[in-house]
């Protein structure tokens, strides 16, 4: 599938799919969030990608949402067209494991998207923020809700009624991103986490995958049941099996997806 908005490679069992809006510092406009949603879909379905990057530029994951594309919207249109929701669900409902490698900016919809991966790795240089508030609006994918998750309410609230920046030290000791590597080694570092996750049997991974995420949609008694349910139903895999003999024998195991 041709993109004009992304790019995509696949390498090694890796999707790298990279934002590519230069001109707009990569953000984010109907186009783009419809071919982005497309590729994941597609990754999803492809059986030589088992995990999936997703990266910007050195300066920008992403500014925002396109302000040319929506400062002339009406309430009107942005409610029956859904401003980025449905594509937005669909880029969540990725079922592999997303990472997101975030260098620059990262801003208002480019923020909520880093968010919406499954993990966040970033460069020295990044910058987090959901400034929408300097534009008379507000966070409209997730902003609200995901950031509130990661860092709390009082950094939430911080950044979301100031529209401050955060740099990665504050990032990584707020617990919104997992790493902070320097911004030349950014995309390598990234793609070698994905390859490490790469080699793991697929059904743990989507099952763990799940699992995590349940934590935030449900009581903790919920949570903990439907855990030990899917952590007992892997004891019906092959790489069950294989893993646990693997650790036995002293040697690596060979997963098989079964
Ligand atoms: C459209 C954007 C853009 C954006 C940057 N550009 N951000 N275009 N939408 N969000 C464009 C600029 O207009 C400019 O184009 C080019 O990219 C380079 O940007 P500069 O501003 O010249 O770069 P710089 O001075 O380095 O400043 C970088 C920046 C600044 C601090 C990131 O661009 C900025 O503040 N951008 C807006 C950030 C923002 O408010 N994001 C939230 C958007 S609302 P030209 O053609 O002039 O060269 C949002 C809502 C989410 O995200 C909810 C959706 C439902």
């Amino acid at each position: 599938m041709a993109y004009q908005t992304i790019t995509v490679e696949i390498e090694d069992y890796v999707a790298l799919i990279r934002l590519n809006r230069p001109e707009a510092l990569n953000a984010l406009n109907s186009q783009l969030v419809g071919e982005l949603a497309g590729a994941l879909s597609e990754a999803d379905r492809n059986d030589k990608v088992r995990c999936i990057v997703l990266t910007g530029s050195e300066k920008a994951f992403a500014a925002g949402a396109d302000i040319k594309e929506m400062a002339g919207k009406t309430y009107v249109e942005a409610y029956t067209g859904d401003l980025f929701g449905a594509d937005f669900d669909r880029i969540t409902a990725t079922r592999k494991p997303v990472i997101a490698a975030v260098s620059g900016y990262a801003l208002g919809g480019g923020c909520e998207l880093a968010m919406a991966c499954d993990f966040i790795i970033c460069a020295d240089n990044a910058k987090f923020g959901q400034p929408e508030i300097n534009l008379g609006v507000m966070a409209g994918i997730g902003g609200t809700q995901r950031l509130t998750r990661f860092v709390g309410k009082s950094k939430a609230m911080d950044m979301h009624l100031t529209g401050r920046f955060m740099d990665a030290a504050e990032a990584e000791r707020s617990g919104l991103v997992s790493r902070v590597v320097p911004a030349t080694k950014l995309v390598a570092e990234a793609l070698a986490v994905a390859k490490k996750i790469a080699e793991k049997s697929q059904i743990a991974l989507l099952a763990a995958k799940e699992a995590v995420n349940r934590a935030y949609e449900t009581t903790l008694r919920e949570g903990l049941l439907s855990e030990r349910r899917s952590f007992q139903a892997l004891f019906a895999t092959e790489d069950q099996k294989e893993g646990m003999a693997a650790f036995l024998e002293k040697r690596e195991p060979q997963f098989r997806d079964r």
